[in-house]
């Protein structure tokens, strides 16, 4: 087969055959590399990324004459200007390369100095570029791992988030560690991470979405609970408090209790090798921020487990993550009860479980939707223009009892527990 140049193009103006050279000698630690073909394959089903174009690449080669082949994921910028400026992507690529390029590489500099490299469970940056305009990143497929997705409706079971809150907890671990011993370095790698999604900066982009997401959630109540405490109280809140108040949250950055957090923290950004195991791989750092390490809990407590599970595991699954959380950062040399002791964890569990909620609000309904129902983007972005993401996230009032009460019971739990 010939080389389809085309389809590099496509990627970005500087993802190359050079590039893909540079790669196989990278991966294979050689001398010379030769470039035989590559390969493209779609990385996931249509609808599950909006801001970014994610392609699965094979390439073939030969390394100091032998035959190789190395797997990527590569993301890119959607082709579609349209899209990119709807979804502000260049400003979530930033955010993403430069976790992979000025955070990670410190984080395993660090890891190395205590021979604990294994703590960070996240793909191989291979190679990226940021102008804003040719953006992409290109990380080592882990699927060859044996790497896989959790599950398709992101529900999972105990086991499955008890996997996910240790490797989460282990991640944020090492900031913690890393915080208290370099200080001002931490302090630098921290300004590389912007608040993407939640901030005033970005309110009128996010307030016609939020205000339909509300509506679904205040619809569910009604169905399900009319007249509860729960309804009431939710409907008591004035149009943007909520926003407010997480986005306060979220843009704590200099907070004593600030630490690298993954920010996108629902079941599609984890993958495992086995699916009621011990070890998960965390993907997806677009909207990594400096902030509590509550918010990436909550999202994935409140986002992707349901109520039976909360009524008999919700402590635990808290002590299990402070638990992994307070050994790793033992391991690391830190002592956890200085840094952040049982009582300040659950002050931040108390005042912030509220994101969870938020993000539930759009993380549900959009879990609920099957592959049929998933938003065409290039269909309804036709041009250059940026459009509200409301008139493409066009998700409408849950249709399913089941659905209805995933969502009414975030609520109620959030108001039974004190955190709305
Ligand atoms: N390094 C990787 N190895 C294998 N699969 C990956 C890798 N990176 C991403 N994927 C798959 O592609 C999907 C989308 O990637 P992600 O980084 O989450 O992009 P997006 O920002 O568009 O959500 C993931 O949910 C996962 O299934
Ligand atoms: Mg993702």
């Amino acid at each position: 087969m010939t080389k389809d140049y085309g389809k590099l193009k496509d990627v970005s103006e500087h993802f190359t055959e050079n590039k893909l050279q540079e790669i196989l000698l990278d991966v294979h630690k050689g001398q010379k590399a030769n470039v035989l073909n590559w390969y493209f394959n779609e990385a996931s089903a249509k609808g599950d990324n909006y801001l970014s174009t994610v392609n699965k690449i094979k390439i073939v080669g030969n390394v100091d004459g032998k035959e190789v082949q190395v797997s990527l994921v590569v993301k890119s910028l959607p082709n579609n200007i349209g899209r990119r400026n709807t979804y502000r992507s260049v400003e979530f690529f930033r955010n993403e390369i430069l976790f992979y390029t000025k955070v990670v590489p410190k984080f395993q500099e660090f890891l190395e100095s205590k021979g604990h490299t294994e703590v960070l469970c996240i793909p191989h940056h291979l190679a990226s570029v940021m102008d804003g305009i040719n953006d992409y990143i290109a990380l080592e497929d882990v699927t060859p791992l044996g790497y896989r997705p959790i599950c398709r409706q992101n529900c999972i079971n105990a086991n499955q988030c008890a996997m996910i809150l240790r490797t989460v907890a282990r991640f944020h671990a090492i900031s913690f560690a890393y915080k208290d011993q370099k200080t001002e370095d931490f302090k630098e790698i921290s300004e590389n991470v912007n608040e993407t999604y939640l901030s005033d900066d970005h309110w009128n982009w996010y307030k016609r979405f939020h205000q339909r997401v509300i509506n679904i959630a205040k619809n569910a109540l009604a169905m399900e609970y009319p007249g509860s405490k729960a309804e009431k109280r939710f409907n008591s809140y004035e149009f943007g408090v909520l926003y407010q108040k997480v986005s306060e949250f979220c843009n704590r950055k200099y907070h004593p209790t600030s630490i690298i957090t993954q920010g996108d923290s629902w079941v599609p950004n984890f993958l495992t090798k086995d699916t009621d195991g011990t070890e998960a791989l965390m993907l997806d750092f677009q909207l990594a921020r400096c902030s509590s390490p509550v918010l990436d809990i909550s999202m994935c407590i409140y986002g992707c487990t349901e109520k039976s599970l909360w009524d008999e595991h919700f402590d635990k699954l808290l002590k299990l993550y402070y638990d992994e959380l307070s050994k790793t950062i033992s391991l690391l040399g830190s002592n956890p009860e200085n840094l952040y002791p049982w009582s300040t964890f659950m002050k931040e569990v108390k005042e912030q479980f509220i994101f969870g909620v938020v993000l539930a609000l759009e993380m549900i309904p959009f879990s609920l939707l099957d592959e049929s129902e998933s938003f065409d983007l290039d269909a309804i972005i036709k041009n250059d223009q940026a459009v509200d993401v409301d008139d493409v996230w066009t998700v409408s009032n849950i249709k399913t009892q089941n659905g209805r009460l995933r969502l009414a019971n975030v609520i109620a739990h959030a108001v039974e527990n004190g955190f709305l």
